[in-house]
């Protein structure tokens, strides 16, 4: 057991603070809730293991899985789909060597699909952390994962 995650968990119960504050900062903790986690909060907050399991699953903020530094969603709409959404995210798994589910090994990239972004009339559309991008060609989206790398592996003075 994570005694990091212990403490934070007995910390959010004594003080009665919210559980979406607590799954957060497990999140922060770990970058990911993993299924013991699950447990161990729903037994600290006497709540249905499925209900916490639904919470997590449904905020987009919190993961059960680690992912990468810039996390990809890329969007698998039928609009974005019907731009030719499919050759752009053979150029984002091609340049990044990953498949849709993946993180790099580097940890600084994931990739996984969602549904719209609600930007249908700038698809194919993606996301990146909190960042929205649309009007994708495959040349573009690579140039945005470039500028991405480049910005992250230079060392600024
Ligand atoms: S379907 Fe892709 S943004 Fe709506």
């Amino acid at each position: 057991m994570n005694k990091n995650i212990q403490h934070l968990i007995d910390h959010y119960h004594k003080e009665k603070l919210p559980l979406a504050a607590l799954l957060a900062a497990i999140e922060d903790v770990q970058g990911m809730i993993g299924e013991g986690d699950i447990a161990l909060v729903a037994t600290a907050f006497d709540l249905p293991r499925e209900d916490v399991q639904a919470f997590v699953n449904k905020a987009l903020y919190l993961h059960t899985e680690l992912v990468g530094k810039f996390e990809i969603r890329f969007c698998r709409g039928t609009p974005c789909a019907m731009q030719d959404s499919a050759d752009i995210l053979k150029a984002v798994e091609d340049f990044l060597t990953i498949e849709v589910g993946d993180i790099t090994a580097d940890g600084q990239f994931s990739l996984e699909y969602t549904n719209c972004l609600g930007m249908c009339d700038e698809g194919p559309a993606m996301m990146i952390n909190d960042r929205r991008y649309g009007f994708l060609t495959p040349k573009r989206a690579v140039r945005i994962l470039q500028e991405i790398k480049e910005a992250n592996t230079h060392v600024h003075p």
